[in-house]
């Protein structure tokens, strides 16, 4: 059983995990994720969240060639990058190119027809609930990777979503890869927040 954390330790120690053990995640933990997803805020009460959840291994293989085509573009067209985010480079293309062997790929879409027609409103309201769904994986002892892998067409979500079957008025917002972590990370390296903090006046 993993530890229990309190919801500050768990919002203060939530990283991006790209390494996952083989082991599969129950539905009893899918589903507590994917509930805590759901009680999140959003405009109007609007609840505009659709997640597809996939396991399959062959599913995901299918999934995986326009992500990383259109990923292997991007690196190509890229210019210079620190050595550090290199490495951060480096190791969400390796994950990306191990998708299938990630245990749980969460597709967060939206529903356009249930979702403000403003652009501010719609992504803002998912967000909050796939930040709800990576720090209740957290909690459960689970990591997770969110990526914008298949969220827009020069990212190959015209694939993906004809890979899921995703209707024209739905949109991928991000995936969420998730499993048990292979690896121990530590405390995540922010900034210290008086950096980026105003009282009263810029
Ligand atoms: C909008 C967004 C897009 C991201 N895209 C990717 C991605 O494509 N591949 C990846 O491995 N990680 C991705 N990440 C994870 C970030 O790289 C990660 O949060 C950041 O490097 C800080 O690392 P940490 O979360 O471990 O502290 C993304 C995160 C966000 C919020």
């Amino acid at each position: 059983m993993p530890r229990e954390i309190s919801l500050l330790d768990g919002i203060s120690s939530l990283r991006s995990v790209r390494k996952f053990k083989v082991d599969p995640v129950s539905d009893d933990k899918i589903r507590i994720i994917l509930e805590s997803a759901s009680k999140a805020a959003s405009g109007s009460n609007s609840q505009p969240w659709e997640f597809i959840v996939v396991r399959d291994v062959k599913v995901k293989a299918r999934l995986k060639e326009p992500m990383l085509r259109a990923w292997l573009e991007r690196l190509a067209g890229g210019s210079g990058m620190s050595p550090r985010m290199r490495d951060v480079y480096d190791e969400a293309t390796e994950m990306l190119r191990h998708t299938e062997k990630v245990p749980v790929i969460v597709y967060c879409c939206v529903d356009l027809n249930r979702v403000s027609k403003s652009e501010e409103v719609r992504y803002a309201s998912i967000y909050p609930a796939i930040q709800n769904l990576m720090l209740a994986a957290h909690a459960l002892g689970l990591g997770t990777c969110l990526t914008v892998h298949g969220s827009t067409s020069t990212r190959g979500e015209p694939e993906v979503k004809k890979v899921l079957g995703v209707p024209e008025h739905v949109k991928i917002a991000c995936l969420v890869y998730l499993g048990y972590p292979a690896v121990s990370l530590g405390r995540p390296r922010r900034k210290p927040v008086e950096k980026s903090t105003h009282y009263d006046h810029w």
